[in-house]
């Protein structure tokens, strides 16, 4: 054990804070909400009618109003220092912000979006993103934002389940120097839908694009909107948005955050984990399309005023010393990033960062995965020159924000490399065993939470049923997160992974299932099964297994055919690395995939104990199972 070493101070000792949590954590996170601007006061603070939550009921709020309106006595300071792939380099005050987001606002008023109104944005890394999101926000309309590397056929299922009226888009955006064409992609995914009334296109590569009755340019909505429009007092329960991220079946799932309780989440924990002061420049190399994104791009740095770097491509493009240079040349203090980028830029050597002047960091934060302890360390010494703190923040889409955390804006403890030590204060999190008991220390369980939180998801879109089922079925009373985890003898938490049938490929969600449904519409593929193994820098790689229809042969033809419809069905970030032709999947008697089994396989590794693991099946039945796929393959 090695804590010592790692106990970095930045000065700060609030301990009344935790102490408040812990005494009544409504009444704390009342004291919590009052630090943003509400127009009205809230009459109730949590209604709470398991399991859902409704936070400062009555309350009305705006999220545009508190990441803009508030700071325009500093309209000058910059909120987005923009970094193009392509070199090119803007700042955006938050005077400019303001402005731009009033004229896009009127202007999706002028086209009839009101109150409640689905919009989906789907844009590279450029400032219009933040913009168009804000410009909802200040409406009422709600946000969807999709990951510019989604196909076609994601976005379709996404505007088909939200519903969008409008979608904004650009017609293209940088990635390693190459034009991904995002028109053509909205284009090919809204063919035939009718109800989407308007597509929203800006002109960032101005590659010449095919024009559309429904297309209207962002450029001339900028020019012709008034750029004055009031933030619409809304309820705090209003939704903000809708992010679409994987589940355990087929179809992703549409996470639904209110306003109240998602700002008051996010300011708190942008403030207690990054300490942000005024002068701090920060940056967090997560794509809006993601939940980091919209939490710590998005909102989070604009509710606090905070000037934040943003950088549109690849993060080791044209060179692996591209993101030590943004570093240096912002002098960026605070660094948000993911175990993967660490684990790439930690191979690439340490002569490159070396070369870079990166002494104006203070804080690092790390999200998104599991972080080996190796990489934590390297991180502590060649980016923080052992001077700055590591923030391993736990946290998920359905949480809106941090929920296991180092909080050195708060306080100083000392910090265990691989570990994301613990929750917030207000936030109730254990590990439990299958019948719900915390277990000892040091042994194995999932993660559960106890009690609501401000920035918990309000449902899953338009399915109460499925929110109940997917979150709070396996145990009664906690919120089920789907993670294994221990707690260790002084109380720091450790993250092991997913329990459940998702991926996570370079921090990146994918459901198994997802996968397995677009494998098999392949019109030779009889069965398929996925799983992740790991990987050296992603974390975890796809491995596929698939049985072939009667007559089928396997060949490259088919394999290729196979790579490509995942791609078009799903995204270029969900290839599987290999994929494995078997005579049949091996099946637990209810029917499940003994995935564990195949990891095994793919990994070479030895079967191990699972029997216990593999419900329904017995140990032979898995031996055998797993003896005759590995004969297949060896
Ligand atoms: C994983 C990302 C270990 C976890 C913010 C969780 C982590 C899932 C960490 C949510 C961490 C996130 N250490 N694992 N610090 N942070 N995870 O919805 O499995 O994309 O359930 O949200 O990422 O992924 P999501």
């Amino acid at each position: 054990m090695e804590p010592a070493k790692f106990s970095i101070g930045l000065g700060n000792n609030d301990a009344k804070i935790r102490s408040d949590a812990s005494k009544d954590y409504v009444e704390f996170w009342a004291s919590q909400a009052k630090r943003l601007s509400w127009f009205k006061a809230w009459d109730t603070t949590l209604e709470w009618n398991p399991p859902f939550a409704r936070w400062f009921v009555g309350g009305k709020i705006n999220a545009s109003y508190n990441a803009l309106d508030i700071h325009q006595n500093q309209k000058d300071k910059p909120a987005i220092l923009w970094e193009g792939e392509n070199e090119e380099r803007h700042t955006i005050t938050y005077g400019e912000l303001f402005s731009d987001v009033q004229k896009v606002s009127n202007g999706l008023k002028s086209l009839g979006v009101e109150k409640g109104d689905r919009v989906t944005i789907y844009l590279p890394m450029v400032p219009e993103i933040m913009v168009a999101m804000l410009a909802c926000a200040r409406i009422g309309a709600i946000h969807t934002v999709i990951f510019s590397g989604f196909s076609a056929a994601s976005v379709h299922d996404r505007v088909v389940d939200s519903q969008s009226k409008i979608i904004i888009t650009a017609d293209g955006g940088y990635r390693r120097g190459v034009i991904v064409k995002l028109k053509e992609v909205v284009d090919a995914a809204i063919e035939n839908l009718d109800f989407v009334q308007n597509v929203i296109v800006l002109r960032r590569t101005k590659i010449p694009i095919s024009q559309n009755k429904k297309d209207l340019f962002w450029e001339d909505i900028v020019r012709d909107s008034p750029d004055v429009c009031g933030a619409e007092p809304l309820e705090s329960t209003h939704p903000l948005y809708i992010l679409y991220t994987s589940g355990t079946t087929g179809k992703p799932k549409g996470v639904l955050h209110d306003t109240g309780g998602y700002l008051t989440h996010l300011h708190s924990t942008f403030r207690w984990a990054f300490d942000i002061k005024d002068s701090d420049v920060y940056f967090c190399t997560a794509d809006i399309g993601w939940v980091t994104g919209h939490s710590y791009v998005a909102y989070g740095p604009l509710l606090c005023g905070a000037t934040q770097v943003m950088y549109e491509g690849a993060p080791d493009y044209p060179s692996q010393s591209r993101m030590w240079d943004i570093l240096q040349r912002y002098k960026v203090t605070i660094f948000y990033t993911t175990p993967t980028a660490l684990r790439m830029f930690m191979k690439y050597g340490d002569a490159i960062p070396n070369s870079f002047d990166l002494s104006s960091l203070r804080l690092l934060g790390t999200v998104g995965e599991p972080i080996n302890p190796e990489v934590w360390k390297w991180y502590f010494r060649t980016i923080g020159k052992d001077k700055c703190p590591i923030i391993d923040t736990w946290w998920q889409t359905e949480t809106g924000g941090m929920m296991l955390s180092p909080l050195p804006g708060l306080e100083t403890i000392p910090l265990k490399p691989g570990s994301a030590t613990f929750p917030i204060p207000g936030v109730d999190i254990a590990v439990v065993d299958d019948a719900g008991k915390e277990t000892l220390p040091d042994t194995k369980g999932y993660l559960v939470i106890r009690k609501p939180w401000p920035g918990m998801l309000l449902t899953l879109w338009g399915d109460d049923e499925k929110y109940k089922s997917v979150y709070w079925s396996k145990y009664s009373g906690f919120y089920y997160t789907g993670d294994y985890a221990i707690k260790d003898g002084d109380g720091y938490f450790w993250l092991l992974g997913r329990a459940d049938d998702i991926l996570k490929i370079a921090g990146h969600r994918i459901g198994t299932a997802e996968l397995e449904s677009s494998l098999v519409s392949h019109r030779g593929v009889a069965e398929a099964a996925v799983c992740g193994i790991p990987h050296e820098i992603k974390g975890e790689a796809i491995i596929a297994f698939l049985v072939l229809k009667e007559g089928i042969k396997v060949s490259e033809t088919l394999q290729n055919e196979v790579m490509s419809k995942v791609r078009s069905d799903v995204g270029a970030i969900a290839t599987p690395q290999q994929i494995y032709f078997v005579s049949k999947l091996p099946k637990t008697r209810s029917g499940k995939i003994m995935r564990r089994l195949l990891r095994a396989i793919a990994s070479n590794e030895k079967i191990g104990d699972v029997s216990t693991l593999e419900d329904g099946a017995a140990v032979s039945e898995i031996q055998a199972a797993f003896d005759d796929i590995k004969n297949q393959i060896s």
